[in-house]
């Protein structure tokens, strides 16, 4: 906590009560700031000061919040939608400000990342930044080495520019009368609007399901279920700041 803060504020963004169920607190006697019963819910609380309430220490809540959501698909990422679930419903935390990190298509799944760290999400999100992101994808077609080299060189998705090179690696390819079907790995550094779907479709497939694996530093963990979501780790926050 950098700057001062009302008792109230601090009380209830500590997750110790509504304001109004915190200034009960306070008229009641049970909030304790450096040892002595506080009487004002208006009163300045800073880093320094010791606050308790019915004699239990309360920690200052975190100047950022931070989570990892493997998204399901069918729910849009967005803070709010009158129509269509968003991922914010996933979320363990009541917190205002918090907003997905970059958008994931409502029928893609995968990493995404949910914080109030608004700096943070510049940094991930600026297109001179250059942050890696890869996907798992599943495509109609047969994917070939030529289409690695095209991937590899920027391709045409009709925008002003060809796409920045982008490293697709073959997972598996099946042949079927119809035509086959292949599973790849695309890393990218740009976040374009469908940007997976227009690469593979530049190249003549389409993407019939897409996971986000990664984004910078954090990876989808593989015991993080569809629509789970929990807080960073302090070693994944570490990286994601250090980078
Ligand atoms: N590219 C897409 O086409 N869709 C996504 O959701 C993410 C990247």
């Amino acid at each position: 906590m950098g700057k001062a803060v009302r008792l109230d504020k601090f009380l209830a963004d500590a997750g110790s009560g509504t304001r109004s169920e915190v200034k009960k607190l306070i008229q009641k006697g049970k909030v304790m700031v450096n040892g002595s019963a506080a009487k004002r819910p208006e009163q300045k609380i800073t880093e320094e000061d010791e606050v308790s309430v019915n004699g239990e220490a309360v920690a200052a809540a975190p100047e950022f919040e931070y989570f990892l959501l493997h998204k399901p698909a069918g729910c849009v990422s967005a803070t709010e939608d009158a129509r269509e679930k968003t991922v914010m419903e996933y979320v363990p935390s009541k917190r205002k400000g918090l907003f997905p990190v970059g958008r994931l298509d409502k029928d893609t799944e995968g990493l995404l990342l949910i914080t109030d760290d608004g700096a943070l999400a510049h940094e991930l999100l600026s297109p001179k930044k250059h942050v890696e992101k890869t996907y798992f994808a599943r495509v109609s077609g047969i994917v070939t080495q030529e289409d690695v080299l095209a991937m590899e060189k920027g391709v045409d998705i009709g925008e002003e520019k060809l796409t920045l090179p982008a490293r697709l690696e073959i997972l598996r390819t099946e042949q079927e009368a119809g035509g086959g079907m292949s599973e790849v790995s695309l890393t990218i550094c740009e976040g374009k609007f469908h940007q997976v779907k227009r690469m593979m479709e530049a190249v003549g497939k389409q993407v019939v399901y897409l996971k986000r694996i990664s984004m910078g530093p954090l990876t989808l963990p593989e015991d993080l279920e569809r629509g789970e979501c929990r807080p960073l780790t302090s070693e994944e926050l570490e990286k994601l700041k250090s980078r």
